[in-house]
């Protein structure tokens, strides 16, 4: 019987401005979240009083999180991934103290966990930053923003330092290509040399955040996050197979940076034939030597590539330009399902980078619908974890280092791409919909506890 690893972590992930809510209490400051009641890819849409969003309130988790994470412990979590959102800490990024109040809320939550065994894994940014940080200074686009970056990762891990040991700098931050506004707060439109000065900033950053959370947290260890956004070629033209490897060294670029400390060649290449000339310092080029302790990523779907532009058709719902494969099945929402593709992932990242690697994001969103007896029967999702958890152990069998999986959203939540909640998750049902009503109450899906056995048998009742 195949388990995995007993260090292994189990648990589930969430984003500050996907369950919150509460998004401007005690102190809080509007955040890029704020402003994009559409999703990550939706315009800015300055906030008047009275307007409201869905993200406002979420699922209210800032007011409900004991009973939220007694459930978790209830399904034998020994891990949770959340967010601190930067704007409940400095509400306007360049604020002169901290918010008290904002870092008593984490103080608080941190607590709560460790009453259960709880590990925290905390990304410090995900898809949003203070958006006074925008208006005023430009977002990414100014250096300046890696200084105050750099205070509140500070602040944090000072803060936190005894509580929380495992951290992830920016969520997803190959995501800037696709939406910059989310990634790096720049405007739709913002030019490729804009973009990539922006992300160059960003990186800093990240590199900084990991140099001081070697010298602050003791034992700690810190982690980027990636969007695994693995291709395949569409056919074994030659060109298909080059622009694949185009493709896939798109957004492997963050992780060779992160990982290795320096830009690599092709990208060096890419931005020399793009007439980009991207203001780098010699203490830049210093600061990204600090390099990531293990790897985290993402995985939802994977997509292929075509060198044939009249094939070059954008998958439904896709955010990545990625033709579909006509070999695999999509959710509703047209992310193409590839259990086997995780596996390749995570072969590929592992040698590439011999660091440990940590699945932070995996999960199947879809409809759910509520029985008259009140129960949810997602088999549905409970099928596409189990053959995705299957892989992760097949890699581990390969000699992949893991060190665990946190599903997406283990409660419902808000989605990210379209802010909606119909987009479900979760093992715990939220009584809550897209037009804002419902009574925010929590009940159990099958889900709950097929994954609450998962982990209780440390992966042996996954079905091969
Ligand atoms: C990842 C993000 O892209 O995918 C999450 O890190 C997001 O924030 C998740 O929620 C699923 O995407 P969506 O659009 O279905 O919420």
């Amino acid at each position: 019987m195949k388990t995995f690893p007993q260090t292994f972590l189990w648990g589930g992930a969430t984003a500050a401005n996907q369950i919150e809510g509460a998004y401007l209490e005690e102190g809080k400051g509007l955040s890029t979240s704020d402003v994009q009641p559409h999703g990550v890819f939706g315009e800015v849409v300055e906030r008047v009083e009275g307007d409201s969003a869905l993200k406002d309130v979420a699922i209210d988790f800032y007011h409900r999180y004991p009973e939220d994470i007694a459930l978790f412990a209830e399904m034998g979590f020994n891990c949770l991934r959340v967010s601190i959102a930067w704007t409940r800490i400095y509400p306007n990024g360049d604020d002169a103290q901290p918010n008290e109040a904002g870092l008593a809320f984490y103080d608080k939550l941190f607590d709560e966990m460790a009453k259960y065994n709880i590990t925290p894994l905390v990304t410090l940014s995900h898809y949003e930053m203070p958006w006074a940080l925008v208006k005023n200074y430009g977002g990414w686009g100014n250096r300046q923003v890696i200084g105050f970056f750099e205070r509140y990762a500070r602040t944090v891990f000072e803060r936190y330092k005894g509580k929380v040991k495992l951290w992830l700098t920016f969520n997803e931050i190959n995501m800037s290509l696709h939406a910059p506004m989310t990634g790096v707060g720049l405007p739709t439109g913002s030019s490729k040399g804009e973009v990539y000065q922006a992300i160059h900033h960003q990186l800093v950053a990240s590199a900084l955040a990991v140099k001081a959370c070697h010298e602050i947290v003791l034992e700690g260890k810190i982690g980027n996050m990636l969007l695994g956004g693995l291709v395949y070629p569409l056919s074994c033209k030659p060109e298909d197979v080059f622009k694949t490897l185009q493709e896939n060294r798109s957004w492997m670029f963050f992780g060779d940076v992160q990982c290795r400390g320096a830009y690599p060649g092709y990208m060096l290449r890419e931005l020399r034939d793009s007439g980009i000339t991207l203001a780098i310092t010699d203490a830049d080029r210093e600061a990204l030597r600090s390099t990531v302790d293990f790897i985290s990523f993402s995985y939802y779907m994977t997509g292929c590539v075509t060198a044939d532009e009249a094939l070059n058709q954008k998958a439904r719902g896709n955010i990545l330009n990625m033709v579909p494969n006509p070999h695999l099945a999509s959710s509703e929402w047209g992310w193409q399902i590839d259990p086997l593709g995780l596996r390749t992932l995570l072969n590929v990242l592992w040698d590439r980078y011999q660091k440990p690697l940590f699945i932070v994001e995996n999960g199947l969103g879809a409809k759910d619908s509520v029985d008259a007896d009140g129960s949810i029967h997602d088999d549905y999702r409970i099928s596409y974890l189990n053959d995705h958890l299957v892989q992760a152990r097949e890699a581990i069998e390969d000699g992949v280092e893991l060190m665990g999986f946190t599903s997406w959203g283990p409660i419902d939540l808000v989605s990210a791409s379209k802010a909606e909640i119909s987009k479900r998750y979760g093992f715990i049902y939220v009584d809550r919909h897209d037009d804002g009503t419902g009574t925010l109450a929590r009940s159990k899906k099958k889900s709950f506890g097929w994954y609450k056995e998962v982990i209780a048998t440390n992966g042996a009742s996954l079905k091969a």
